[in-house]
């Protein structure tokens, strides 16, 4: 059975010592609570606290996570991190493609330079949380499945995936994210599931122990619900995830969840 990541996304939010006094009250709140084997907790810092925060973590079960990656090794391209660079860190888990660089941020990438972060994060030695998800405008449209199937068909091409915790999935609809309107279980969960059907058709072996999140406004309320359902493996929180006490919240939720 697949066990929950829960993964904290803190985008450019927080000043060092706030992201150490956040990492301070997730331990205190971890330390309280049994989580079953494979379940795990992650947080993803900017990247200038990455060396810091992973010795606030140090000595403690929660991993580390960088919020993007360049995809060349080394070279000119000022103000880039290569994977090697992240993987330095310590950090195991990369967001790939969030739909804030996809559609918010300076160049805004596109799936093919998507596609080269994953490989060259993978070739680094690091797990990509690859996240796609469609707009509001191609949900209304209907057309969900497949700005889904083109994302994750994109992002993976020529991807080779030796076991299935090198890769992590985020399926995060954009119009949830950071407006407080959450999927319901259930379009989540259709969703989710067709992703899967995706990554059975192209990872036989791994599909179903490949962990596909859910992101957008998951609170410590609807994460049950949500992570309740079959394909739903865990959550990228955002905004509950500044707080110590609302991200411990959800990982409350998902541990009744699964339990
Ligand atoms: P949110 O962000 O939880 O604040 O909606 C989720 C994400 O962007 O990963």
């Amino acid at each position: 059975m697949r066990q929950p990541l829960i993964a904290g996304n803190w985008k450019m939010n927080l000043d060092l010592a706030s992201g150490r006094s956040l990492v301070e009250g997730i331990r205190a709140g971890l330390a309280e609570l049994t989580l079953p084997a494979g379940f795990e907790v992650a947080v993803c810092p900017p990247a200038v606290y990455l060396f810091p925060i992973a010795g606030a973590i140090d000595g403690s079960s929660l991993q580390l996570g960088a919020q993007d990656v360049f995809h060349e090794t080394g070279g000119a391209f000022t103000g880039e991190l290569a994977p090697a660079m992240i993987a330095e860190t310590g950090a195991r888990f990369v967001i790939i493609g969030h739909s804030e660089r996809r559609h918010t941020i300076g160049h805004l990438e596109d799936d093919q330079m998507i596609n080269r972060k994953v490989r060259a994060a993978l070739a680094a030695g690091l797990t990509p949380i690859l996240c796609v998800g469609e707009m509001l405008d191609e949900r209304e449209a209907g057309r969900t499945f497949d700005v889904l199937t083109f994302q994750l068909s994109a992002g993976l091409i020529g991807v080779e995936l030796d076991a299935p915790e090198r890769l992590v999935v985020a399926y995060e609809p954009v119009w949830a994210i950071g407006t407080g309107r959450t999927a319901t279980p259930q379009q989540a969960q259709e969703a989710h599931a067709h992703l899967r059907s995706l990554l059975q058709a192209r990872f036989p072996k791994h599909a179903d122990t490949v962990r596909i999140l859910y992101g957008g406004s998951m609170k410590p309320d609807n994460a049950a619900a949500l992570i309740g359902q079959p394909d739903v493996d865990g959550g990228l929180v955002g905004g509950a995830s500044l707080k110590a006490e609302s991200f411990l919240g959800i990982i409350r939720a998902a541990l009744a969840a699964v339990g």
